[in-house]
């Protein structure tokens, strides 16, 4: 996703008419910007420390430099800024400042954790980074039936998928590392139900082959699973290949039951999943 602007309106209001000013940004003021082209999301914020002029601070996320610009230039934007000027002219004081972002940094959506499985072997379970996108794309080979990607698949829509996953706030994309190698990883997202809630979905968990049967995919799932339940989410699902026997066995001393049965349409010219 492209980073954006941002447009910073700072807003000093006088004392008595504070609260009717607070009311209307927030239900009627604020709504009617966002529902302007170009405009993806608002910060209603209030000063608690510190020193600055204006209190109230609106920071608002626009797509580009250019919506702003056609906002700013758009009847819409002067009726609005007309509105406001009708209904609290001198009660209000503005000031209005536009910032390029730079960086969108997130915090990890998991603490990091420290494990040892097998035979005295110490991994690291962690979220990944971009920087770990080689590491993880080769894993994820070894997802492939046959060794033979699925018909469509392109390395750059691996890593452009690998970065969406980075990005999503429904999405979790975690790995297990040794000596700082990236032996093992889980991408599974989260989703809305009306009936049962929140549900989870692995999409992928994969360990190297020379580091199988030491409980790495155990400590991985669990990893996954904590995760799971931080956001809320009351069942977590998979889906695996009829054939596929040992991962079977794997996921069902895991907990997970095939009570169901998963029944999948193709859409389009999307790739072919392989199970
Ligand atoms: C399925 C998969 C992730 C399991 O990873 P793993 O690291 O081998 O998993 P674990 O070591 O925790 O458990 C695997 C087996 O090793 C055994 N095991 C676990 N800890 C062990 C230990 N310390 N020492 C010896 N064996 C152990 C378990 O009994 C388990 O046996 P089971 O499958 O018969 O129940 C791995 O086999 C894989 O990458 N498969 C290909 C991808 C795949 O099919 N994924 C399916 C899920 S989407």
């Amino acid at each position: 996703m492209p980073k954006g602007v941002v447009y910073l309106v700072r807003t000093e209001v006088v004392p008595d008419r504070e609260a009717e000013w607070d009311h209307w940004h927030r239900e009627v003021h604020v709504p009617e910007v966002l529902a302007e082209r170009g405009f993806r999301h608002a910060r209603r914020l209030r000063l608690v420390d510190g020193e600055e002029t204006h209190r109230y601070w609106t920071v608002y996320d626009l797509e580009s430099a250019e919506a702003l610009q056609s906002y700013r230039q758009s009847p819409a934007a002067m009726r609005l800024a007309a509105q406001h000027d009708q209904k609290f002219g001198k009660a209000a004081d503005l000031r209005r400042t536009t910032f390029e972002v730079l960086d969108d940094l997130r915090a990890p959506v998991a603490p990091s954790e420290a494990a040892v499985v097998g035979d005295d072997v110490h991994i690291l379970l962690r979220p990944a980074t971009t920087a770990d996108e080689p590491a993880v794309l080769a894993l994820l080979e070894l997802q492939f039936e046959g060794g033979s990607p699925p018909t469509g698949f392109t390395e750059a829509q691996a890593r452009a998928s690998y970065r969406q996953f980075l990005g999503d706030p429904d999405a979790g994309l975690f790995l297990a590392e040794t000596g700082g190698r990236v032996i093992g990883f889980a991408a599974a997202t989260t989703y809305p139900t009306m009936r049962f809630g929140r549900r989870g979905h692995v999409e992928d968990l994969v360990v190297e082959e020379k580091f199988r049967t030491k409980g790495v995919g155990h400590r991985l799932l669990e990893y996954v699973e904590r995760w799971a339940r931080r956001e809320g989410v009351t069942h977590l699902s998979t889906v695996i290949g009829l054939h596929r026997e040992a991962s079977r066995s794997f996921l069902t001393r895991e907990g997970f039951s095939d009570a169901s049965l998963t029944l999948r349409k193709r859409l389009g010219s999307g790739l072919v999943p392989p199970v």
